[in-house]
């Protein structure tokens, strides 16, 4: 369930370097698991994330694209970095570097996803903000959603012709 009813209030919530914010989802990307820090700096209890889907923690200025590019390494059994601007309760953000992972059963069968985040590098956060905004741009200005995936794509890979680096090499460099 998103929550179309809490607006962005633009304030910036801080967390510590040494905070690792952990969730597991299942393979429809329902949150199944939440640390401490996960709830503490989201400003949820548990029960009200568990069987919920991830975007409940979702910001408005993250392009689409980002997330089809998760899903998309998701689903191919491979792993993910990337730059999030998530949303708490009360509707602050923060901002996040995510590692998103396939999690995996004992026959090598995909069973659920988990991601690890950190506090991003000051630096970073304003380069990704200058990117995903003209991601969104791209993506709002499209006819339908599926050719915002194509304009936001399209962004985002000129963006590494321009650095010259693949998007693993990128997410790192910035
Ligand atoms: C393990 C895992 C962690 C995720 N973490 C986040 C997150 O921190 N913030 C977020 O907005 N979406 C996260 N997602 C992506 C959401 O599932 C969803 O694709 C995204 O919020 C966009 O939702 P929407 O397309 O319904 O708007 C995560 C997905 C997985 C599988």
């Amino acid at each position: 369930m998103s929550r179309p009813s809490v607006m962005p209030t633009h304030k910036e919530v801080a967390f510590s370097k040494d905070d690792v914010i952990v969730s597991k989802t299942d393979l429809k990307g329902k949150i199944v698991y939440a640390n401490d820090v996960f709830l503490s700096i989201a400003g949820y209890g548990e029960r009200e994330v568990n069987g919920e889907p991830h975007n409940l923690i979702r910001h408005p200025d993250m392009p689409r694209t980002i997330f089809d590019l998760l899903w998309g390494e998701l689903k191919a059994g491979r792993e993910i970095f990337a730059y999030v601007k998530n949303m708490t309760k009360a509707g602050d953000h923060y901002w996040v570097l995510a590692h998103v992972t396939p999690s995996r059963d004992e026959r090598g069968s995909i069973v659920g996803y988990h991601s690890n985040r950190r506090v991003p590098e000051r630096s970073a956060i304003g380069k990704v903000e200058a990117l995903y905004r003209d991601i969104r741009r791209a993506e709002q200005s499209a006819p339908g959603p599926r050719e915002a995936l194509t304009a936001g794509r399209a962004v985002l890979d000129q963006a590494l012709a321009a650095a010259g680096k693949p998007y693993d090499a990128f997410v790192f460099s910035l």
